[in-house]
């Protein structure tokens, strides 16, 4: 028997939990672990998981119901659940799925092999804590593998907005913003490593605050220190508040040169008493004003969102006003969600809309945003776009990569590499994606 042994991550739901589970493989390959892409050949399983909707949640509980026959034939094959459900429901988890040998919340990844160890001795492991010592410090990566072109880099975590649906300020805790110092030298590495475009991620990425070497920096000042590395060719971040959308930020989206023009900027609503009963202390209008001032920085910029229907007390007539403001912004990308109640949280005690009601609602709300999306799309055919490729397409000699949009872009017979940035004119406008010829 080798003593490699194989640890399989299946990550749900948002890109911190992406960012999330790559630390934890390189926490468990200082282990011993290499990553397997198939559960049956595992020696450790690992859940990430994400608590945002109930559905999600119960997903987990699902799919640790299909790891059942496999710890079966391999009794020492160890189970974790880790993220936003671990951090929720903690010892629950194990009650519920006994074969759960430990449940990790998202501030203590540093402590795994901590907890493998206990496993290793016949215990349950179980870490749920907020702790005070920096676990990004403690999650130091592997020797300089190679990576991709693009990156996620958290820089932020946690939430202190307490919009009344949403369990992030209760899983994920207070805001906390990492220093400067240290988000840099992990940006240095990584471009060291092959990266060109790096992501910045944050629950409230636009509330950054971190210590700078001359007091708080704000996500903007973080922006234009990314830009002079040098090899980095392309900034993002996600996801944004509006009301933390500070002037320095919307300026550096007219100035800054690899600040690319993309920005997803959750509403929600378009009614302002629903938006009052979210919690979201902002309006309909503010919003929109907010959008205006943004795009007069950035003309070209494509805007992103989130939306909630059918939250508590939502009339057809406060649907109605979401559809008018999405009209308004004219979205190139949005999410939306039926809302789903999150024990714990202020609006899970108040009246429910009727279900069927409200898949109504998202059906018609989806259909207008794919609309919107598509003519978006459709309208980039013919202009000139800047893709970065990342990967072989499908076809023969095709690579894809993302325009400057976030548009997934394919280029057949184009002598390109993975990381490079090739100056492309649309032809075609697929269902999911536009095809183009290298300039
Ligand atoms: N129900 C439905 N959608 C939700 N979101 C957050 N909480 C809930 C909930 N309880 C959505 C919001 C948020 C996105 C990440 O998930 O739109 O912006
Ligand atoms: Fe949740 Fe609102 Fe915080 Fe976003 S801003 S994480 S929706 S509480």
């Amino acid at each position: 028997m080798s003593d490699v042994k194989k640890l399989y991550i299946k990550t749900y739901g948002c890109q911190m939990n992406v960012y999330d589970s790559e630390r934890m493989a390189e926490v468990m390959g200082g282990q011993g672990y290499v990553e397997t892409k198939t559960p049956e050949d595992a020696d450790m399983i690992l859940l990430n998981t994400c608590h945002i909707r109930e559905k999600a949640a119960e997903k987990v509980y699902s799919e640790l119901g299909r790891f059942k026959p496999l710890k079966t034939a391999k009794p020492d094959l160890k189970i974790g659940v880790a993220g936003c459900v671990a951090q929720a429901e903690g010892e629950e988890i194990m009650l519920r799925q006994p074969m759960v040998d430990l449940v990790v919340g998202p501030q203590s990844y540093h402590r795994l092999p901590a907890m493998e160890a206990k496993v290793d001795a016949g215990e349950k492991a179980l870490d749920t804590d907020f702790p005070e010592e920096d676990k990004f410090e403690k999650l130091k990566g592997r020797p300089k593998a190679q990576r991709g072109p693009t990156a996620f880099l958290t820089v932020q975590e946690g939430c202190d907005k307490f919009c009344a649906f949403c369990v992030v300020p209760y899983t994920r805790g207070a805001e906390v913003s990492r220093p400067v110092d240290r988000i840099l030298t992990e940006a240095r590495d990584l471009v060291e490593r092959g990266v060109r475009e790096i992501t910045m991620l944050g629950q409230n990425v636009n509330a950054y605050h971190g210590a700078g070497p001359d007091g708080d920096w704000s996500l903007a000042k973080l922006i234009w220190a990314l830009n002079d590395i040098d090899g980095l060719e392309r900034i993002r971040f996600t996801t944004s508040h509006p009301n933390d959308m500070t002037d320095d930020l919307i300026a550096a989206h007219g100035e800054c040169e690899k600040l690319m023009p993309y920005l997803h900027l959750p509403v929600q609503s378009g009614s302002d008493k629903i938006l009052k009963r979210m919690n979201r202390s902002h309006t309909a209008e503010s919003y929109l004003k907010l959008i205006e001032r943004i795009r007069e920085a950035r003309p070209d910029i494509l805007m992103s969102g989130d939306f909630i229907v059918g939250f508590p007390e939502e009339t057809e007539a406060d649907f109605q006003d979401t559809m008018e403001l999405i009209r308004q912004v004219n979205y190139g990308q949005a999410f939306s969600f039926k809302y789903s109640t999150r024990p714990g949280t202020p609006a899970a005690e108040r009246a429910q809309v009727d279900e069927a009601e409200a898949s109504d609602r998202l059906k018609r709300l989806q259909a207008l945003i794919t609309d919107q999306q598509r003519a978006v799309q459709d309208s980039m055919v013919g202009r000139e776009v800047q893709v970065l490729f990342e990967k072989p397409g499908r076809l023969e000699g095709q690579m894809v990569g993302k325009s400057e949009y976030l548009h997934a872009v394919h280029v057949a017979g184009a002598p390109v590499q993975r990381g490079d940035i090739g100056r492309v004119r649309i032809v075609e406008s697929g269902p999911n994606s536009l095809a183009g010829e290298l300039i």
